[in-house]
């Protein structure tokens, strides 16, 4: 997506050549016409392959999330990081490790919001190892419901996520692509 690339371009900071910060736009400061855009992106490759609800994971997966619930007029559901004393029952949880920020997480899901017919789109602000979509995969799954398609705003393609969801037979679209990145430069994989 043409847009986002600019974006990252000009507003994106490699940290080193494993950390993209965009927190102008994405994960502090939120770009909201740039959200919906992206929004609209996620809509047109997934409208038509029967999608009946959008899920996401706290907390910077919501704006672009949202927008993409809007454009395909779809619920969406926040998957929380830990389970809370107001959320005790018809609950389901499996542990999250995150590589990036060296953390551990109880992802946590209330059935009631999920049908067991229901073919769930998980959106996601960024893919790295793939660590939050397996376990939103192992969730689902659990519940007998079909994860039929993960959307990424920024994929780290020098990371192993979108092999390692491809390989469980996931259908995964991001936006954006970064191919390889340092301080000083961002490179895209062209589609
Ligand atoms: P994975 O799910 O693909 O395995 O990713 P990983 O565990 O490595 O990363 C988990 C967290 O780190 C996520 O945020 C993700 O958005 C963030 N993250 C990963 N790579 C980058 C990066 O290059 N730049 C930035 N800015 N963030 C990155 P989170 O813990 O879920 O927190 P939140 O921001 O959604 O609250």
């Amino acid at each position: 997506m043409k847009a986002l690339e600019d974006k990252i371009r000009a507003e994106g900071r490699a940290l080193n050549a494993d950390v993209l910060l965009v927190d102008s736009f994405l994960n502090h400061q939120i770009d909201v016409q740039l959200m919906k855009a992206v929004g609209e992106a996620f809509a047109d490759h997934f409208n038509g392959k029967g999608i009946t609800r959008i899920v996401t994971v706290e907390s910077s997966g919501i704006a672009p999330a949202a927008m993409t619930a809007l454009a395909m007029d779809l619920p969406l559901v926040v998957m929380k990081k830990q389970g809370s004393r107001i959320l005790t029952d018809d609950v389901v949880q499996t542990t999250v490790q995150s590589f990036t920020k060296g953390t551990k997480y109880e992802l946590t899901l209330k059935r009631h919001f999920i049908k067991p017919d229901d073919r769930v789109l998980l959106i996601d602000d960024f893919l790295a190892s793939g660590e939050a979509a397996v376990g939103v995969h192992t969730l689902l799954s659990g519940l007998g419901v079909t994860l039929a398609g993960i959307g990424i705003v920024i994929e780290k393609a020098f990371q192993p996520g979108h092999q390692r969801l491809e390989a469980m037979g996931c259908d995964v679209y991001s936006l954006a692509r970064v191919k390889r990145m340092d301080a000083g430069s961002i490179e895209f994989i062209e589609e």
